[in-house]
């Protein structure tokens, strides 16, 4: 199959594909490969794949860019509550960030007859009437939202549209990749659209054989850093932000350019904290049929930890050896000045 981008897709087969069942129960579906770069999505990504490379972006869009378990939703929720709720007395705040902000390619999670968080089913209804949910909750709510729209991707700039950065403000999140495995091995377990069932150990192994939905990651990381002199493009780190947020929402602010006073920024970083997102969450946090109770209450919920460094407490030295010789070989000479720790 061929699609817009020039990419080819080819499904996961025969051993390959049968190793990678036992271990992902979400992925009923199957899972492809995109090429060139060995893309890897659930199957669904097909049916939506030349949508998202045409999507129409706006010059008043922001792209909250990144890879998985970067930062994304805590960026997402820093960049909406800057443009739409910098003095907090907006009432769409109440409602899910992604549905304030839209995550464009989650339709490839929702297979038929996948449970999500109801509340999306609700908020698409409300926001696109008549509208139907098979053409895509997600990218339909995106195409619908008004401006200024905020909206987040971990696509790979190659298959969003090539004219993205020329038209909108992209926001990039990077962080540590070890701290990035913990944190995808527990979400991936915990929900079950991906319903991860192996060990941290052969997790990493996914990773660092560019073999996880959303792989290769280096490569990711290479296409966003090759565009950093872009005007439009803004580079963050998590370790960064953890270390120092009012510095990073004043550069934040002038990439925005949304002239906020002291005051406003500081309401920013106490609304966007980790402890008050994990609050706000609530119920939508704890136990609901998308997500695995089990791991939950064991382990946590989206809101995990929210620090740097959590790695040291979960990869063993024979892990730690394999993600050093990927960095080594695949990530040291793209030259991002990573806080590796
Ligand atoms: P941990 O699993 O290490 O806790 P994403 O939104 O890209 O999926 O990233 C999720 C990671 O960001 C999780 O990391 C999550 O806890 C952390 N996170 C979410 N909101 C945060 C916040 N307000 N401050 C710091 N970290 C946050």
């Amino acid at each position: 199959m061929k699609f817009q981008s020039g990419h080819q897709a080819t499904a996961l087969e025969g051993e390959e594909w049968e190793r990678q069942k036992t271990h992902w129960l979400g992925y009923t579906e199957g899972l492809v490969r995109f090429s060139p770069g060995g893309w890897v999505f659930p199957t669904t990504f097909t049916k939506f794949a030349d949508k998202y490379y045409n999507f129409e972006f706006r010059p008043t869009d922001v792209l909250v860019h990144t890879w998985a378990k970067s930062g994304t939703t805590w960026t997402q929720e820093i960049v909406w509550t800057m443009r739409n709720n910098p003095d907090l007395n907006n009432p769409m705040a109440d409602m899910n960030v992604n549905a304030r902000a839209p995550f464009l390619e989650f339709d490839m999670f929702q297979v038929h007859g996948k449970k999500t968080n109801d509340n999306f089913l609700e908020n698409f209804h409300r926001l696109c009437p008549g509208k139907d949910p098979a053409n895509g909750i997600f990218l339909q709510m995106a195409e619908g939202l008004r401006d200024p729209r905020t909206i987040k991707s971990h696509l790979p700039l190659s298959l969003l549209p090539p004219s993205l950065l020329d038209t909108s403000k992209v926001v990039a999140v990077l962080r540590n990749p070890k701290d990035v495995i913990v944190s995808y091995h527990h979400h991936c377990r915990l929900l079950n659209t991906h319903g991860y069932v192996g060990s941290l150990d052969e997790f990493v192994q996914y990773f660092v054989d560019d073999d996880l939905v959303y792989s290769p990651y280096w490569l990711h990381v290479k296409e966003v850093w090759g565009k950093r002199e872009h005007p439009n493009l803004h580079i963050m780190f998590f370790e960064d932000m953890k270390a120092d947020i009012m510095k990073e929402l004043r550069r934040l602010d002038g990439f925005l350019g949304t002239g906020l006073s002291d005051e406003q920024l500081g309401n920013v970083a106490r609304h966007t904290g980790f402890s008050a997102m994990k609050t706000r969450a609530g119920a939508g946090d704890r136990a609901a049929d998308h997500v695995n109770a089990e791991v939950m209450t064991k382990d946590g919920g989206f809101f995990r930890k929210g620090q740097s460094g959590d790695w040291k407490n979960k990869l063993s030295s024979e892990m730690e050896e394999k993600v050093n010789k990927y960095i080594e070989e695949k990530i040291k000479n793209i030259g991002v000045p990573f806080k590796f720790g």
